[in-house]
């Protein structure tokens, strides 16, 4: 076992405290965290929750779907959400779940692989920029990853991917939308190849799946990703991203319900008796699924789609910006709303660290900065950063 470390004690109190004592304690405490209405937040793939999915959340915090039993109608409404985020992803018949995030959607995807695959140390195939939560995944499933370089274009290699498959890969990955940039991998090429070696495709759009939809409505992709690819198994679509929700909200859609029920579990104990999990977690919070449910039916496409556009006209305002600035490139083109700054000649780091210190929450990847433009930055905010980052690099080149 590793050597503790000591953590700071907290003691609890013997005697309760009031209830506005343990307020006025806690406002100051959380003082210290950054808030998105300050504009300050760009590296951030989660957003201030929309007002009428909060006011749900909180009218049902008492709902359990790791329960159906006592809350059918919960469960009821958690598959309508299924089934309305497979709508917007070409399948109205996918079967799934609402879980806590794009980390466990991809976990129980592979978990699904895994089993049906049922070889001995198999193996997943991924492109390099794919999201930590695979690395988490194959670590607890006991799956080898193998990660594949990418093209020129930032997408995952396919003949690389192609030459990655041996007797052992148990499935295939492909992300619409990168954690690093926003890219989203040949999806159409990589269903081919899980054709053509009868392979699990899960494809990891937690980013891109609110906006790919209505990106390619307004004409801005015309990339296929989805369900409407033949070898597509499983989809991961984050709410608690671009769709709006209140943390925690992620999804996992499977192709059909046969896909769905490989990782289903028997609960015998609980008050209903056929209950079965889907899910990593057990209890689980139905107030999550109710809001995503909410959100949906009270934005409708049409509300996606102007918030796309938004997040999108936005970034292109910034990249734009970015490139009047002397020294500074971005990585490539985006497709979402996510951009990649590049210096010409002075560290990276140097530039990070400048913006940290003026209070901007940006992510460092390795040889770029990061940002994301959610629905919470505004035309404003975008303003402020292009000065300061103008002021830096000058400060830094001159
Ligand atoms: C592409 C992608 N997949 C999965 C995840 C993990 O999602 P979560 O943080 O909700 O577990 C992220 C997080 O940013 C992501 O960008």
């Amino acid at each position: 076992m590793p050597a503790e470390t000591e953590h700071k004690a907290t003691k609890m109190p013997e005697q309760g405290l009031s209830q506005n004592a343990v307020l006025d304690e806690l406002e100051t405490k959380l003082q210290r965290d950054l808030t998105y209405s300050s504009g300050k937040i760009l590296c951030s793939m989660c957003t201030n929750p929309h007002n009428f999915s909060k006011q749900i959340y909180r009218q049902y915090i008492e709902k359990n779907l790791g329960d159906p039993s006592l809350f059918p109608a919960t469960t009821e409404l958690e598959q309508e959400t299924v089934s309305m985020l497979g709508s917007m992803l070409s399948n109205p018949h996918a079967s799934g779940s609402i879980v806590s995030g794009g980390t466990e959607a991809n976990i129980v995807a592979l978990w699904a692989a895994r089993k049906l695959a049922n070889k001995e140390r198999g193996e997943v195939v991924v492109p390099v920029s794919a999201h930590y939560s695979f690395d988490k995944a194959c670590d607890l499933l006991n799956l080898k990853l193998v990660k594949v370089k990418l093209n020129n274009n930032f997408q995952i290699d396919v003949k690389a991917a192609e030459d990655a498959i041996t007797k052992k890969t148990v499935a295939i990955v492909g992300v619409a939308g990168t954690t690093g940039l926003g890219v989203v991998d040949p999806i159409r090429e990589l269903s081919e190849i899980s054709s053509k070696y009868d392979l699990y495709l899960h494809v990891d759009a937690a980013f891109g799946g609110f906006m790919l939809p209505f990106l390619k409505e307004l004409g801005y992709v015309s990339l296929d990703f989805d369900f409407s690819l033949p070898s597509v198994c499983s989809i991961t679509i984050d709410p608690h991203k671009m769709g709006l929700a209140p943390i925690p909200a992620g999804g996992l859609l499977f192709r059909g319900k046969l896909l769905a029920e490989v990782v289903s579990t028997k609960i015998p104990y609980l008050s209903g008796d056929e209950t079965e999990h889907s899910t990593l977690l057990g209890t689980r919070s139905g107030a999550s699924a109710l809001a995503v449910w909410a959100l949906l039916k009270h934005l409708g496409r049409a509300g996606y789609r102007d918030l796309t556009e938004q997040c999108l006209g936005l970034t292109l305002k910034l990249v734009d910006g970015i490139e009047r600035i002397d020294g500074l490139n971005v990585v490539t083109k985006p497709t979402l709303n996510v951009v990649g700054i590049k210096p010409e000649k002075v560290d990276v780091n140097l530039i990070f660290q400048a913006l940290r210190q003026r209070g901007w929450a940006v992510s460092l990847f390795s040889d770029y900065i990061r940002i994301v433009i959610m629905p919470h930055t505004k035309p404003l905010h975008i303003k402020r950063f292009l000065e300061e980052l103008q002021k830096i690099v000058y400060a830094i080149t001159k």
